[in-house]
């Protein structure tokens, strides 16, 4: 591994040669179609789509120029607009039901409680504790009067003299850098030992700004090309070495170096420019101009409550690899039967992650932080308080589920432990909400979709603690078993509230422990080393749209974001839907305090899935999410052939949108780890082999027998699930190494 420096913090004029639709446009000159798809996301769930056929207004805007010339085209175009837009309210008007159901997307309402004093005070905090290590611009509307100091964030070079500097505005729009320098790291494996990626370097961080240059979606920027510069400046294209000429402005990895300066920087090196007319125009006017407060709501009362600012700590500072302000736990949230579904988040993880399970004894003094999962069992329905000895009846049911119980092998015990998620433990929890939320009407609310559970919370509370009743008990027969459901078991029989529940389970869990939440549908894809660097909140872009979605969430411990989401959401009814939290941060300039990565990072077949992207798609090409578990036969050559090294490579996870009731692995559907964990094969094996009989001629299974299992008996193309699956499981059994060469001996 060779180090290269390279200038620290430098931002522009770096790009990819890229292909936008507007080249090929030039190139092709083609004609349109008269009719394009267009796919709506309906906010509920990803996999519902609404596919309408729409006319193209390219092609329409081709015909009427060429037909009427182009400026009687143009006002063509605008006439037949004109009469579409009619139309539709009109249609609207007609077929319009009274049932709405997502009445957050018409006409969105307010929902902001903070002051402007509050929203400087919640950036400066942010900034001041090293949580912002970005040249990203800060909002106008903050009004900022002065430069914050940026402890995350090294000094610039040299600053140009005042005359050639853009004029600024009334506010200040940047940090003023005074942290460590960066180092630009050149990672790739050294001959011969190119057969696997070298472990990240420890203490290494993503640069995040460099990798949204080259992955915006809003930049037209592609999911192909952003993998590509994803895994060459990660060091995972180890091996094959294609040369490409330099490739300096790919790098995105750098380490802090510790050169004693302590981040004071000479005056002369500075700065930004001061605002110009501080405060003399605004002083006159309302400090809350520009901010719209929700209705009927007081604005919260200044100053709000934050501890210090935490105080930035580079890695290469650090007495200890871990870093106590950022704990490395991956959260997830778990309700209903174990199935292979975290069983595979889980397999993902040790495969991944670097956990130095390749070590018999794990040594004391390591010079990486030991990841660790935290996997949360919500134990009965969602709107049900856990009885007693819900901790008790979890493990004991876990020990007896093939696909959980591998995990409780003393071998893992320091790196995968199961939580249980009491509800009323959690909120009480989170200091902004504790005195509260029980006063609010439902812990249930989805994007301003309120569903209301009978109000027996209390006495079950009571008659549970006394009598140790079912944890299910909802006692009222109801008509609706939404309120009774433990997991999705279909598409159809969705288990809406616990959705609902995990959506604000991981606020919580970021929130008091710190660390990474991941929705159980998503699966590792490479070291989260670097990611970890970054210091900065991070979620991820709700495919084409400029939202939140929250699969992947990065929150810092006790953080000011933090505190504003709770307290923000408590006077919003505690909705949490992703699209609402877009809301709170949108409406309160907070949104660059949570950057939103590129879908490309943790969900890389999104945009395809929405017809976005299909003449330059990533490998594998999605046109589908259902394709990951049946994956078309024109492209199921694939996954055999190509393993895991052709599974969007280059991204850190992969997200597969629900699917919870499609098996992986529909011909060997049961944990297939080897002789360590066979006892809880055998069982797994007995009841996929009474399933598929009894579907098929419906009689009883012999119990004894006990059958070997042919090649003839699989399936005859690997769907990319199964490959997976299967991937990770020779792992487990000692058959392959980790995606970075480790072996795991038993
Ligand atoms: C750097 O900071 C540490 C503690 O914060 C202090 O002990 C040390 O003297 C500082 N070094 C310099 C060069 O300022
Ligand atoms: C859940 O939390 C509440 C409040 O902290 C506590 O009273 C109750 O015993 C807990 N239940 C379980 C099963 O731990
Ligand atoms: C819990 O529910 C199950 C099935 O609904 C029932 O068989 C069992 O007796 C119940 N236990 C208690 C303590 O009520
Ligand atoms: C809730 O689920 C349990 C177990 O699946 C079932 O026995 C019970 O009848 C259901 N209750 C309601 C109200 O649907």
């Amino acid at each position: 591994m060779s180090f290269t420096k390279r200038r620290s913090g430098s931002f522009k004029g770096r790009s990819l040669p890229h292909y936008s639709s507007v080249v090929q446009e030039k190139y092709h000159g083609r004609t349109y179609p008269w009719f394009v798809p267009l796919a709506f996301v309906i906010p509920g769930r990803t996999t519902r789509r609404l596919r309408l056929w729409l006319p193209n207004p390219r092609r329409i805007h081709q015909f009427s120029v060429s037909r009427f010339g182009r400026k009687r085209g143009f006002v063509f175009m605008l006439l037949l607009f004109a009469v579409l837009v009619f139309a539709m309210f009109a249609l609207a008007k007609r077929f319009a039901t009274e049932e709405k159901t997502w009445p957050a997307f018409t006409g969105d309402p307010p929902t902001l409680v903070y002051r402007r004093e509050d929203l400087q005070r919640i950036w400066t905090w942010e900034i001041s504790s090293g949580h912002y290590p970005s040249r990203r611009r800060l909002p106008e509307q903050l009004w900022l009067k002065s430069v914050i100091d940026n402890p995350s964030l090294p000094p610039r070079r040299a600053s140009l003299p005042a005359r050639f500097r853009a004029p600024s505005g009334p506010s200040t729009t940047t940090t003023r850098g005074i942290g460590p320098r960066r180092t630009y790291l050149d990672i790739r494996s050294e001959p011969p030992h190119v057969a696997y990626p070298p472990r990240p370097v420890p203490g290494s961080v993503a640069d995040l700004d460099i990798v949204m240059e080259h992955c915006d979606f809003s930049e037209k920027k592609y999911v192909r090309d952003c993998l590509e510069v994803l895994r060459l400046g990660g060091g995972l294209d180890n091996g094959k070495r294609l040369r490409r000429g330099k490739m300096d402005d790919w790098k995105y990895i750098y380490l802090e170096q510790l050169d004693g300066s302590n981040g004071t920087v000479a005056s002369d090196v500075e700065d930004e420019t001061p605002p110009l007319i501080t405060g003399i125009a605004r002083d006159s006017i309302d400090p809350d101009n520009g901010l719209i407060k929700k209705r009927g709501a007081d604005w919260e009362v200044p100053p709000i409550a934050l501890p210090e600012p935490r105080k930035y700590r580079s890695y290469q500072s650090l007495s200890s690899p871990c870093d106590p302000e950022t704990p490395r736990i991956f959260h997830m949230f778990w309700t209903g039967p174990f199935t292979d579904k975290p069983y595979l988040a889980l397999l993902s993880f040790l495969f991944t992650q670097n956990t130095g399970l390749h070590l018999h004894d794990y040594p004391t003094e390591t010079a990486a932080c030991r990841p660790k999962f935290w996997l949360w069992i919500n134990p009965g329905p969602a709107a049900a308080v856990p009885n007693p000895s819900a901790m008790h009846d979890m493990f004991t049911e876990l020990k007896a589920t093939p696909w959980a119980a591998p995990f409780l092998h003393p071998r893992f015990k320091d790196i995968i432990q199961f939580k249980l998620w009491n509800t009323t433990e959690q909120l009480d929890g989170v200091p902004e909400l504790a005195n509260e939320w029980r006063t609010r009407e439902s812990l249930f609310n989805s994007g301003g979709h309120v569903i209301s559970v009978p109000q027996k919370k209390e006495s079950d509370v009571t008659s549970a603690s006394a009598g140790g009743e079912n944890a299910t008990d909802t006692s009222k027969a109801d008509e609706d078993d939404l309120l009774n459901r433990t997991g999705s078991k279909s598409s159809t029989s969705y288990d809406r509230l616990s959705v609902i529940l995990s959506d604000m389970a991981r606020f919580i869990l970021c929130h008091r422990f710190g660390g990474i939440y991941l929705d159980a549908d998503t699966l590792f894809l490479r070291d989260w080393e670097e990611l970890w660097g970054w210091k900065g909140a991070f979620a991820y872009r709700w495919s084409r749209l400029e939202k939140y979605n929250t699969a992947v969430l990065h929150l810092n411990k006790g953080s000011a974001l933090g505190t504003f989401l709770f307290r923000t959401a408590l006077k919003n009814d505690l909705d949490f839907h992703p699209m609402t939290v877009s809301r709170y941060l949108k409406e309160a300039h907070l949104e660059g305090l949570l950057l939103r990565l590129p879908d490309a990072l943790f969900d890389s077949a999104w945009l395809n899935t929405e017809y976005f992207q299909w003449e330059r798609p990533p490998q594998p090409f999605f046109t589908d999410f259902q394709d990951f578990f049946d994956t078309p036969l024109k492209i199921s050559a694939a996954p055999h052939a190509l393993g895991f090294d052709g599974f969007f490579k280059g991204a850190f996870s992969y997200h597969f949108h629900n699917y919870w009731w499609k098996p992986f692995d529909p011909a060997r559907n049961w944990p297939d780890l080897g002789p360590q964990f066979i006892a809880g094969e055998r069982v797994a094996r007995a009841s996929a082999r009474a399933a598929a009989r009894s579907t098929m001629t419906g009689e009883k299974p012999a119990e004894t027998e006990e059958e070997e299992d042919t090649v003839e008996d699989d399936q005859r193309d690997l769907d990319w699930s199964t490959v997976l699956k299967r991937t990770f499981e020779s792992y487990v059994r000692g058959e392959r190494p980790n995606l970075y060469g480790e072996w795991l001996e038993w």
